[in-house]
Protein backbone atom coordinates (compact mmCIF):
# COMPACT_ATOMS: atom_id res chain seq x y z
CA UNK A 1 0.00 0.00 0.00
CA UNK A 2 1.32 3.49 -0.78
CA UNK A 3 2.40 6.08 1.73
CA UNK A 4 -0.02 8.28 0.23
CA UNK A 5 -3.46 6.01 0.41
CA UNK A 6 -5.75 7.52 3.02
CA UNK A 7 -7.79 5.43 5.37
CA UNK A 8 -11.33 4.87 4.25
CA UNK A 9 -13.62 7.44 5.45
CA UNK A 10 -16.03 4.38 6.29
CA UNK A 11 -13.10 2.74 8.86
CA UNK A 12 -12.71 6.88 10.28
CA UNK A 13 -16.65 7.07 10.33
CA UNK A 14 -16.75 3.50 12.18
CA UNK A 15 -14.56 4.79 14.91
CA UNK A 16 -16.66 7.39 15.86
CA UNK A 17 -18.71 5.03 16.75
CA UNK A 18 -16.52 3.44 19.85
CA UNK A 19 -17.90 4.57 23.04
CA UNK A 20 -13.89 3.83 24.85
CA UNK A 21 -14.15 7.93 25.95
CA UNK A 22 -17.50 9.19 27.34
CA UNK A 23 -19.35 11.60 25.35
CA UNK A 24 -19.92 14.16 28.35
CA UNK A 25 -19.22 17.73 26.65
CA UNK A 26 -22.13 20.56 25.39
CA UNK A 27 -21.81 23.14 23.79
CA UNK A 28 -20.60 25.81 26.98
CA UNK A 29 -18.59 22.93 28.37
CA UNK A 30 -17.01 23.06 24.48
CA UNK A 31 -16.23 26.72 24.29
CA UNK A 32 -15.29 27.05 27.53
CA UNK A 33 -12.41 24.71 26.81
CA UNK A 34 -11.33 26.64 23.99
CA UNK A 35 -10.82 29.75 26.14
CA UNK A 36 -9.30 27.64 29.07
CA UNK A 37 -6.87 26.70 26.21
CA UNK A 38 -6.18 29.99 24.61
CA UNK A 39 -6.49 32.97 27.09
CA UNK A 40 -2.63 32.61 28.58
CA UNK A 41 0.87 33.42 28.87
CA UNK A 42 0.18 34.51 25.56
CA UNK A 43 -2.04 37.69 26.62
CA UNK A 44 -0.76 37.90 30.23
CA UNK A 45 3.01 37.84 29.09
CA UNK A 46 3.83 38.71 25.21
CA UNK A 47 1.45 41.60 24.88
CA UNK A 48 3.55 44.33 26.57
CA UNK A 49 6.32 42.31 24.76
CA UNK A 50 5.01 42.92 21.47
CA UNK A 51 3.68 46.46 21.96
CA UNK A 52 7.38 47.19 23.33
CA UNK A 53 9.32 45.82 20.90
CA UNK A 54 7.49 45.28 17.87
CA UNK A 55 4.06 47.08 17.20
CA UNK A 56 3.22 50.43 20.11
CA UNK A 57 -0.28 50.98 20.37
CA UNK A 58 -0.91 49.47 17.19
CA UNK A 59 -0.39 45.89 19.06
CA UNK A 60 -4.32 45.68 18.96
CA UNK A 61 -3.82 45.63 14.82
CA UNK A 62 -1.58 42.79 15.58
CA UNK A 63 -4.03 41.05 17.72
CA UNK A 64 -6.59 41.37 15.04
CA UNK A 65 -4.11 40.06 12.10
CA UNK A 66 -3.09 37.30 14.26
CA UNK A 67 -6.72 36.54 14.76
CA UNK A 68 -7.80 36.79 10.94
CA UNK A 69 -5.21 33.76 10.58
CA UNK A 70 -6.51 31.86 13.54
CA UNK A 71 -10.55 32.27 12.16
CA UNK A 72 -9.37 31.03 8.56
CA UNK A 73 -7.72 27.84 9.95
CA UNK A 74 -10.85 27.85 12.63
CA UNK A 75 -13.22 27.50 9.90
CA UNK A 76 -11.42 24.60 8.36
CA UNK A 77 -11.07 22.61 11.80
CA UNK A 78 -14.43 23.05 11.69
CA UNK A 79 -15.86 21.19 9.38
CA UNK A 80 -13.67 18.40 9.44
CA UNK A 81 -14.45 18.39 12.77
CA UNK A 82 -18.31 17.81 11.84
CA UNK A 83 -17.57 15.42 9.25
CA UNK A 84 -14.97 13.17 11.37
CA UNK A 85 -16.01 13.36 15.01
CA UNK A 86 -13.10 11.72 16.37
CA UNK A 87 -10.33 12.36 19.07
CA UNK A 88 -7.73 12.91 16.94
CA UNK A 89 -8.03 16.36 15.05
CA UNK A 90 -5.61 17.52 12.50
CA UNK A 91 -4.24 13.89 13.03
CA UNK A 92 -7.04 12.34 11.82
CA UNK A 93 -7.96 15.03 8.97
CA UNK A 94 -4.84 14.43 7.04
CA UNK A 95 -5.33 10.41 7.48
CA UNK A 96 -8.84 11.25 5.54
CA UNK A 97 -7.22 13.16 2.79
CA UNK A 98 -3.56 12.94 2.44
CA UNK A 99 -2.77 9.27 3.43
CA UNK A 100 -0.87 7.68 5.90
CA UNK A 101 2.71 9.22 5.61
CA UNK A 102 1.13 13.37 6.18
CA UNK A 103 -1.16 11.56 8.94
CA UNK A 104 1.59 10.90 10.90
CA UNK A 105 3.62 13.41 10.31
CA UNK A 106 1.22 16.01 11.12
CA UNK A 107 0.34 13.66 14.82
CA UNK A 108 4.03 13.58 15.30
CA UNK A 109 4.02 17.71 14.60
CA UNK A 110 1.25 18.69 17.06
CA UNK A 111 3.63 17.14 20.14
CA UNK A 112 5.14 20.56 18.90
CA UNK A 113 1.94 22.56 19.43
CA UNK A 114 0.45 20.44 22.74
CA UNK A 115 3.20 18.84 24.86
CA UNK A 116 5.87 21.52 24.11
CA UNK A 117 2.87 24.22 24.36
CA UNK A 118 2.34 22.54 27.54
CA UNK A 119 6.17 23.39 28.79
CA UNK A 120 6.35 27.15 27.65
CA UNK A 121 2.78 27.77 29.87
CA UNK A 122 4.39 25.61 32.37
CA UNK A 123 7.17 27.95 32.81
CA UNK A 124 5.64 31.11 32.41
CA UNK A 125 3.51 29.69 34.96
CA UNK A 126 6.31 29.35 37.39
CA UNK A 127 7.49 32.89 37.13
CA UNK A 128 4.23 34.10 37.99
CA UNK A 129 3.88 31.87 41.05
CA UNK A 130 7.08 32.83 41.99
CA UNK A 131 6.77 37.01 41.58
CA UNK A 132 3.21 36.37 43.39
CA UNK A 133 5.13 34.82 46.69
CA UNK A 134 7.71 37.12 46.18
CA UNK A 135 5.16 40.02 47.04
CA UNK A 136 4.42 38.25 50.17
CA UNK A 137 8.35 38.60 50.90
CA UNK A 138 8.25 34.53 50.43
CA UNK A 139 11.20 33.70 48.31
CA UNK A 140 11.29 30.35 46.86
CA UNK A 141 14.89 29.28 45.59
CA UNK A 142 15.50 31.44 42.25
CA UNK A 143 17.97 28.92 40.95
CA UNK A 144 15.40 26.07 41.62
CA UNK A 145 13.02 27.66 39.44
CA UNK A 146 14.77 28.10 35.83
CA UNK A 147 16.35 26.46 33.40
CA UNK A 148 20.16 25.83 33.39
CA UNK A 149 19.87 27.94 29.92
CA UNK A 150 18.10 30.54 31.90
CA UNK A 151 19.89 33.41 33.97
CA UNK A 152 18.68 34.27 37.20
CA UNK A 153 19.47 37.29 39.43
CA UNK A 154 20.08 36.49 43.11
CA UNK A 155 17.96 39.08 45.26
CA UNK A 156 20.45 39.07 48.36
CA UNK A 157 23.39 40.20 45.78
CA UNK A 158 22.13 41.19 42.38
CA UNK A 159 24.49 38.71 41.09
CA UNK A 160 23.51 36.70 37.72
CA UNK A 161 24.44 32.75 37.56
CA UNK A 162 22.54 30.25 35.73
CA UNK A 163 19.32 28.32 36.75
CA UNK A 164 19.37 24.88 37.77
CA UNK A 165 16.05 23.35 37.40
CA UNK A 166 12.21 24.47 36.73
CA UNK A 167 10.67 22.30 39.89
CA UNK A 168 7.50 24.65 39.99
CA UNK A 169 7.07 24.16 35.90
CA UNK A 170 7.70 20.34 37.20
CA UNK A 171 5.27 20.41 39.58
CA UNK A 172 2.42 21.80 37.74
CA UNK A 173 2.80 19.51 35.11
CA UNK A 174 2.55 16.56 37.38
CA UNK A 175 -0.69 17.92 39.09
CA UNK A 176 -2.43 18.41 36.12
CA UNK A 177 -1.63 15.33 34.68
CA UNK A 178 -2.91 13.33 37.33
CA UNK A 179 -6.02 15.29 37.33
CA UNK A 180 -6.44 13.95 33.81
CA UNK A 181 -5.96 10.39 34.67
CA UNK A 182 -8.99 11.18 37.38
CA UNK A 183 -11.14 12.07 34.44
CA UNK A 184 -12.78 14.13 31.63
CA UNK A 185 -15.79 14.87 33.35
CA UNK A 186 -13.50 16.26 36.33
CA UNK A 187 -11.19 18.41 34.53
CA UNK A 188 -13.96 20.13 32.43
CA UNK A 189 -15.43 21.06 35.68
CA UNK A 190 -12.06 22.62 36.94
CA UNK A 191 -11.85 24.35 34.00
CA UNK A 192 -14.69 25.66 33.62
CA UNK A 193 -14.30 27.43 36.98
CA UNK A 194 -11.11 28.56 35.98
CA UNK A 195 -12.34 30.01 32.70
CA UNK A 196 -14.89 31.93 34.56
CA UNK A 197 -11.98 33.48 36.80
CA UNK A 198 -9.79 34.41 33.93
CA UNK A 199 -12.19 35.81 31.83
CA UNK A 200 -13.41 37.82 35.00
CA UNK A 201 -9.57 39.33 35.62
CA UNK A 202 -9.76 39.91 32.27
CA UNK A 203 -13.55 42.59 32.24
CA UNK A 204 -11.96 43.46 35.15
CA UNK A 205 -8.93 44.62 34.30
CA UNK A 206 -11.03 46.40 31.10
CA UNK A 207 -13.76 48.01 33.05
CA UNK A 208 -11.85 49.75 35.48
CA UNK A 209 -8.73 50.34 33.17
CA UNK A 210 -10.77 52.24 30.52
CA UNK A 211 -11.13 55.56 32.88
CA UNK A 212 -7.23 55.17 33.86
CA UNK A 213 -6.46 55.69 29.25
CA UNK A 214 -4.13 58.66 28.85
CA UNK A 215 -4.92 59.05 24.88
CA UNK A 216 -1.65 60.67 24.83
CA UNK A 217 -0.12 57.15 24.75
CA UNK A 218 -2.00 56.50 21.75
CA UNK A 219 0.34 58.77 19.34
CA UNK A 220 2.03 57.68 17.89
CA UNK A 221 -0.44 54.68 17.59
CA UNK A 222 2.09 53.06 14.81
CA UNK A 223 5.40 53.93 16.21
CA UNK A 224 7.47 55.28 13.33
CA UNK A 225 9.89 52.16 12.03
CA UNK A 226 13.15 52.11 13.29
CA UNK A 227 15.25 51.00 9.91
CA UNK A 228 14.77 47.86 11.33
CA UNK A 229 13.01 45.28 9.79
CA UNK A 230 10.18 44.38 12.54
CA UNK A 231 10.47 47.03 15.12
CA UNK A 232 7.56 49.35 14.63
CA UNK A 233 6.04 50.78 11.75
CA UNK A 234 3.98 47.79 9.48
CA UNK A 235 6.63 45.26 9.55
CA UNK A 236 6.07 45.84 13.32
CA UNK A 237 2.42 45.41 13.41
CA UNK A 238 2.87 42.07 11.17
CA UNK A 239 5.93 41.17 13.35
CA UNK A 240 4.02 41.62 16.52
CA UNK A 241 0.91 39.52 14.73
CA UNK A 242 3.81 37.10 14.94
CA UNK A 243 4.27 36.79 17.88
CA UNK A 244 1.23 37.07 19.67
CA UNK A 245 -0.42 34.33 17.81
CA UNK A 246 0.90 32.32 20.81
CA UNK A 247 -2.15 33.81 22.32
CA UNK A 248 -4.64 32.26 20.32
CA UNK A 249 -3.29 28.80 20.22
CA UNK A 250 -5.56 26.52 21.54
CA UNK A 251 -8.86 26.76 20.08
CA UNK A 252 -8.27 23.91 17.58
CA UNK A 253 -7.71 22.22 21.00
CA UNK A 254 -11.86 21.65 21.48
CA UNK A 255 -11.92 19.12 17.74
CA UNK A 256 -9.39 16.94 19.96
CA UNK A 257 -12.22 16.24 22.33
CA UNK A 258 -14.65 15.84 19.24
CA UNK A 259 -15.08 12.23 20.65
CA UNK A 260 -16.26 13.42 24.07
CA UNK A 261 -18.66 15.51 22.66
CA UNK A 262 -22.46 14.47 22.85
CA UNK A 263 -23.74 16.70 19.69
CA UNK A 264 -20.35 17.11 17.79
CA UNK A 265 -21.83 17.85 14.79
CA UNK A 266 -23.20 20.84 15.83
CA UNK A 267 -21.23 21.65 19.06
CA UNK A 268 -17.68 21.51 17.25
CA UNK A 269 -18.00 24.70 15.38
CA UNK A 270 -19.85 26.47 18.62
CA UNK A 271 -16.53 25.54 20.43
CA UNK A 272 -13.59 26.35 17.83
CA UNK A 273 -15.38 29.65 16.24
CA UNK A 274 -16.84 30.75 19.53
CA UNK A 275 -13.79 30.11 21.64
CA UNK A 276 -11.93 32.25 19.08
CA UNK A 277 -14.84 35.07 18.58
CA UNK A 278 -15.04 35.60 21.88
CA UNK A 279 -11.18 35.85 23.03
CA UNK A 280 -10.61 38.01 19.82
CA UNK A 281 -12.87 40.83 21.42
CA UNK A 282 -11.60 40.01 24.88
CA UNK A 283 -7.59 40.85 23.80
CA UNK A 284 -8.32 43.49 21.31
CA UNK A 285 -10.07 45.37 24.39
CA UNK A 286 -7.25 44.50 26.84
CA UNK A 287 -4.62 44.97 24.75
CA UNK A 288 -6.41 49.20 23.73
CA UNK A 289 -6.48 49.49 27.68
CA UNK A 290 -3.10 48.47 28.31
CA UNK A 291 -1.14 49.96 25.90
CA UNK A 292 -3.50 53.41 27.12
CA UNK A 293 -2.57 52.91 30.78
CA UNK A 294 0.94 52.43 30.43
CA UNK A 295 3.20 54.02 27.39
CA UNK A 296 4.44 50.86 25.35
CA UNK A 297 8.09 52.22 25.71
CA UNK A 298 7.33 51.07 29.72
CA UNK A 299 5.80 47.35 28.54
CA UNK A 300 8.81 44.94 27.83
CA UNK A 301 8.02 43.05 31.01
CA UNK A 302 7.22 39.45 31.16
CA UNK A 303 4.15 40.88 33.63
CA UNK A 304 2.71 43.43 32.03
CA UNK A 305 -0.84 43.56 33.86
CA UNK A 306 0.76 44.56 37.21
CA UNK A 307 2.70 47.49 35.60
CA UNK A 308 -0.45 48.59 34.82
CA UNK A 309 -2.07 48.08 38.08
CA UNK A 310 0.47 50.10 39.69
CA UNK A 311 -0.50 53.00 37.65
CA UNK A 312 -4.55 52.80 39.09
CA UNK A 313 -5.88 52.98 42.11
CA UNK A 314 -6.55 49.85 42.74
CA UNK A 315 -2.97 48.45 43.86
CA UNK A 316 -4.83 46.52 45.94
CA UNK A 317 -6.07 44.25 43.80
CA UNK A 318 -2.49 43.00 42.33
CA UNK A 319 -2.07 39.58 43.89
CA UNK A 320 -5.79 38.05 43.42
CA UNK A 321 -5.21 39.25 39.74
CA UNK A 322 -1.70 37.11 40.08
CA UNK A 323 -3.66 34.80 41.78
CA UNK A 324 -6.47 34.83 38.77
CA UNK A 325 -3.70 34.92 36.28
CA UNK A 326 -2.10 31.64 37.61
CA UNK A 327 -5.16 29.75 37.92
CA UNK A 328 -5.28 30.81 34.26
CA UNK A 329 -2.12 29.24 33.31
CA UNK A 330 -3.01 26.30 34.78
CA UNK A 331 -6.08 25.60 32.43
CA UNK A 332 -4.09 26.12 29.41
CA UNK A 333 -1.92 23.16 30.30
CA UNK A 334 -4.89 21.17 31.41
CA UNK A 335 -5.94 21.52 27.86
CA UNK A 336 -2.82 21.18 25.88
CA UNK A 337 -1.98 17.71 28.06
CA UNK A 338 -5.81 16.26 27.36
CA UNK A 339 -5.32 17.63 23.14
CA UNK A 340 -1.84 15.73 23.42
CA UNK A 341 -2.92 12.28 25.00
CA UNK A 342 -6.63 12.18 22.91
CA UNK A 343 -4.13 12.61 19.04
CA UNK A 344 -1.47 9.84 20.15
CA UNK A 345 -4.64 7.75 21.41
CA UNK A 346 -6.12 7.94 17.88
CA UNK A 347 -2.65 7.29 16.46
CA UNK A 348 -1.85 4.40 18.89
CA UNK A 349 -5.20 2.89 17.94
CA UNK A 350 -4.37 2.97 14.12
CA UNK A 351 -1.41 1.01 15.15
CA UNK A 352 1.08 3.89 14.59
CA UNK A 353 1.96 4.11 18.03
CA UNK A 354 2.12 1.98 20.28
CA UNK A 355 -0.75 -0.11 22.22
CA UNK A 356 0.14 1.74 25.68
CA UNK A 357 -1.19 5.06 24.39
CA UNK A 358 -4.25 3.80 23.70
CA UNK A 359 -4.83 1.57 26.97
CA UNK A 360 -8.07 3.04 28.43
CA UNK A 361 -7.90 2.92 32.62
CA UNK A 362 -10.51 0.48 33.65
CA UNK A 363 -12.18 3.07 36.44
CA UNK A 364 -11.58 6.34 35.02
CA UNK A 365 -11.53 5.42 31.04
CA UNK A 366 -8.93 7.98 30.43
CA UNK A 367 -5.42 7.01 28.63
CA UNK A 368 -3.34 7.11 31.70
CA UNK A 369 -0.20 5.74 30.68
CA UNK A 370 -0.45 7.76 28.08
CA UNK A 371 -0.92 10.76 30.21
CA UNK A 372 1.87 9.48 32.74
CA UNK A 373 4.25 9.29 29.94
CA UNK A 374 3.69 12.74 28.47
CA UNK A 375 4.01 13.81 32.17
CA UNK A 376 7.27 12.47 31.90
CA UNK A 377 8.70 14.11 28.89
CA UNK A 378 6.40 17.23 29.20
CA UNK A 379 7.76 18.03 32.93
CA UNK A 380 11.54 17.59 31.64
CA UNK A 381 11.34 19.97 28.72
CA UNK A 382 9.61 22.45 31.52
CA UNK A 383 12.22 21.76 33.52
CA UNK A 384 15.47 22.11 31.65
CA UNK A 385 14.23 23.75 28.29
CA UNK A 386 14.79 27.66 28.13
CA UNK A 387 11.25 29.63 27.18
CA UNK A 388 11.96 30.84 24.18
CA UNK A 389 12.79 28.34 22.20
CA UNK A 390 10.06 26.23 23.61
CA UNK A 391 7.28 28.95 22.61
CA UNK A 392 8.69 29.59 19.03
CA UNK A 393 8.36 25.62 18.69
CA UNK A 394 4.81 25.48 19.78
CA UNK A 395 4.22 28.82 17.28
CA UNK A 396 5.66 27.05 15.01
CA UNK A 397 4.53 23.88 15.27
CA UNK A 398 1.28 24.97 15.42
CA UNK A 399 1.33 26.99 11.93
CA UNK A 400 2.45 23.91 10.49
CA UNK A 401 -0.27 21.97 11.34
CA UNK A 402 -3.25 24.89 10.64
CA UNK A 403 -1.46 25.02 7.35
CA UNK A 404 -2.30 21.83 6.97
CA UNK A 405 -5.66 21.61 7.99
CA UNK A 406 -6.69 24.07 5.52
CA UNK A 407 -5.29 22.33 2.24
CA UNK A 408 -7.00 19.37 3.40
CA UNK A 409 -10.20 20.92 3.27
CA UNK A 410 -8.91 21.95 -0.56
CA UNK A 411 -8.53 18.40 -0.87
CA UNK A 412 -11.43 16.65 0.61
CA UNK A 413 -13.67 18.99 -1.46
CA UNK A 414 -12.89 16.93 -4.65
CA UNK A 415 -12.12 13.64 -2.96
CA UNK A 416 -15.52 13.40 -0.70
CA UNK A 417 -17.78 16.22 -2.86
CA UNK A 418 -20.99 14.38 -1.50
CA UNK A 419 -20.08 13.51 1.74
CA UNK A 420 -22.37 15.89 4.47
CA UNK A 421 -20.85 18.63 5.70
CA UNK A 422 -23.00 19.66 8.54
CA UNK A 423 -20.76 22.45 8.96
CA UNK A 424 -19.68 23.88 5.40
CA UNK A 425 -16.12 26.24 5.43
CA UNK A 426 -17.50 29.53 3.14
CA UNK A 427 -15.79 30.37 -0.13
CA UNK A 428 -13.32 27.46 -0.56
CA UNK A 429 -11.27 27.44 -1.98
CA UNK A 430 -10.27 31.11 -1.27
CA UNK A 431 -10.69 30.68 2.81
CA UNK A 432 -8.11 27.87 2.84
CA UNK A 433 -5.87 29.56 0.57
CA UNK A 434 -5.89 32.50 2.42
CA UNK A 435 -5.03 30.49 5.49
CA UNK A 436 -2.50 28.43 4.14
CA UNK A 437 -0.60 31.76 3.03
CA UNK A 438 -1.43 33.33 5.60
CA UNK A 439 -0.24 30.78 8.40
CA UNK A 440 3.45 30.25 5.80
CA UNK A 441 3.65 34.13 6.57
CA UNK A 442 3.57 33.72 10.10
CA UNK A 443 6.20 30.68 9.82
CA UNK A 444 8.17 32.68 7.54
CA UNK A 445 8.50 35.25 10.47
CA UNK A 446 9.83 33.06 12.97
CA UNK A 447 13.44 32.98 11.40
CA UNK A 448 15.32 29.92 10.12
CA UNK A 449 16.41 28.26 13.38
CA UNK A 450 12.94 27.41 13.97
CA UNK A 451 12.58 25.55 10.64
CA UNK A 452 15.76 24.36 11.80
CA UNK A 453 14.07 22.51 14.88
CA UNK A 454 10.66 21.78 13.09
CA UNK A 455 12.87 19.88 10.51
CA UNK A 456 14.80 18.20 12.56
CA UNK A 457 12.11 16.97 14.75
CA UNK A 458 10.06 15.70 11.91
CA UNK A 459 13.36 13.61 10.55
CA UNK A 460 12.85 12.06 13.82
CA UNK A 461 9.37 11.52 13.14
CA UNK A 462 9.99 10.01 9.66
CA UNK A 463 12.76 7.30 11.47
CA UNK A 464 10.42 6.21 13.77
CA UNK A 465 7.75 5.62 10.95
CA UNK A 466 9.74 3.60 9.08
CA UNK A 467 11.29 1.74 11.59
CA UNK A 468 7.96 1.37 13.57
CA UNK A 469 4.76 2.65 12.65
CA UNK A 470 4.48 1.60 8.64
CA UNK A 471 5.10 -1.94 9.78
CA UNK A 472 2.19 -1.91 12.70
CA UNK A 473 0.25 0.08 10.92
CA UNK A 474 -3.97 -1.05 10.80
CA UNK A 475 -4.77 0.10 7.94
CA UNK A 476 -1.46 -0.44 6.08
CA UNK A 477 -1.89 -4.17 6.46
CA UNK A 478 -5.47 -4.77 6.29
CA UNK A 479 -5.85 -2.95 2.98
N1 LIG B 1 -2.81 30.46 23.95
C1 LIG B 1 -2.13 29.87 25.04
C2 LIG B 1 -1.46 30.87 25.88
O1 LIG B 1 -1.39 32.00 25.51
C3 LIG B 1 -1.19 28.82 24.58
O2 LIG B 1 -0.99 30.54 26.94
Amino acid sequence: MSLFATKPLELLLKDAGHETLRRTLGPTQLVALGIGAIIGAGLFSLTGIAASVNAGPAVVLSFVLASVGCAFAGLCYSEFATMIPIAGSAYTYAYATMGELMAWLIGWDLVLEYAVGASTVAVSWSRYVMSFFQDFGIHFPQQLAASPFEPVTLPETGVVIQGLINLPAMFIVAAISLLLIIGIQESARINAVIVVIKVTVVLVFIALGWAYIDPNNFTPFIPPNTGETGHFGWSGVLRGAGLVFFAFIGFDAVSTAAQEAKRPQRDMPIGIIGSLAVCTVLYVLFAHVLTGIVNYSELNTAAPVAVAIDKTDYRWLRPAVKLAIVAGYTSVILVMLLGQSRVFYSMSRDGLLPKLFCDIHPRFRTPWRSNLLFMAATGLLAAFAPIRILGEATSIGTLFAFVLVCGGIIIMRRTYPDLPRPFKTPFVPVVPILGIAFNLFLMYGLGWTNWARLFGWMAIGLFIYFGYSRKHSITHNKF
